[in-house]
């Protein structure tokens, strides 16, 4: 029998990021230049409900059971085969491989749960909705962010650009002209789950400060919605740069997210912005296409560990 594979892509947040936990809208969008793949082989000579679990990338090798049973991975087999309902899971081989960097802000995590629930629902033979991967994604989120807005799990899932407000119906966005990003890696990494808590506690400090910031990014986000949908495309460039502004008084950015936002506007970027958690992690820059290359180089020059370069489009729903 033939392994049963699903994969999902990365993501970068346009807009929002953080403000959106606060019930702000936000925009993301899927980056299909990284992705996570997850492949299930059957072992039907292995007794029923041995599940060994494969990443070699982070030298995983074992079976379900030696996992704590937090393990985000525990967690999204055990909530998939729960909305199945089935008592045992046959036996297999779960084989994880990915080339989304990890603590980045490009959706790794999320990346690995929806690849994970649609893989192993497809291979028991009842391929869950898209809804509700989405939400099992999301649970396994919850344990290990602290408090997650759903932003990423929604767009990994439907693998389209998203406008999404916490606690409301998602909209996925038309794109009417294609853009371009150069997404640069500072090499830090940063868990989102402790830049999540530090807004936390700056806002519960000074909760008129911070509403002030979640509105005036709300109030950005919402703008670009009109500018990705009716265009023109050129225009979100200096709300990518305003929406920074707000991040660094937020007090998410760092010295190196600045240097290379700056550096992509030297270059001729349109605008730049941290994308993600912050404080580490990618920093985005949209582009005209035929300036990608020298935004790329002067990003490299200024410390950029990891450059991708992605054309946002109109996509068709899975
Ligand atoms: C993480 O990709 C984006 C944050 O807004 C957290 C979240 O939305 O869950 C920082």
């Amino acid at each position: 029998m033939p392994a049963i594979t699903a994969s999902s892509p990365g993501k970068v947040i346009l807009f929002g990021e953080h403000a959106v936990v606060y019930q702000r809208p936000a925009i993301a969008v899927p980056v299909t230049q990284v992705k996570t793949k997850v492949s299930i082989l059957a072992e039907p000579q292995k007794s029923s409900g041995s599940v060994q679990v494969e990443a070699p990338a982070i030298g995983l090798h074992t079976n379900l059971d030696n996992l704590p049973a937090d393990d985000p991975l525990v967690l999204a087999i055990c909530s998939t085969q729960g909305a199945l309902n089935l008592p045992h899971l046959p036996a297999m081989t779960i084989r994880i491989t990915s080339t989304i960097p990890v603590a980045a802000g490009l959706g790794s995590g999320a990346a690995v749960s929806v690849a994970l629930v649609r893989a192993l629902s497809a291979f028991l033979d009842h391929p869950l909705s898209d809804a509700k991967v989405s939400t099992i994604a999301y649970q396994v989120e919850k344990k290990h962010h602290g408090n997650p807005s759903g932003i990423d799990n929604t767009v990994i899932t439907y693998a389209q650009p998203v406008f999404f407000t916490r606690g409301q119906p998602f909209e996925l966005l038309p794109v009417a002209e294609p853009f371009t990003l150069v997404i640069a890696d500072s090499g830090i990494k940063s868990p989102t789950i402790l830049s999540v808590a530090d807004v936390k506690n700056g806002w519960q400090e000074n909760p008129a400060y911070y509403d002030s910031l979640f509105d005036r990014i709300g109030e950005i986000s919402r703008q670009a919605r009109g500018f990705i949908s009716k265009g023109p495309c050129s225009s979100l460039g200096p709300l990518m740069t305003a929406n920074q502004n707000l991040l660094k008084q937020m007090g998410v950015s760092c010295p190196e997210l600045d240097l290379l936002v700056a550096t992509a506007l030297d270059a001729g970027a349109l605008g730049a912005k941290l994308s993600g958690s912050g404080r580490g992690g990618n920093m985005i820059a949209l582009v005209a296409p035929e300036l990608a290359g020298k935004v790329s180089s002067a990003l490299s020059q200024a410390g950029a560990a990891r450059i991708l370069v992605t054309l946002v489009h109109q996509t068709q729903p899975a």
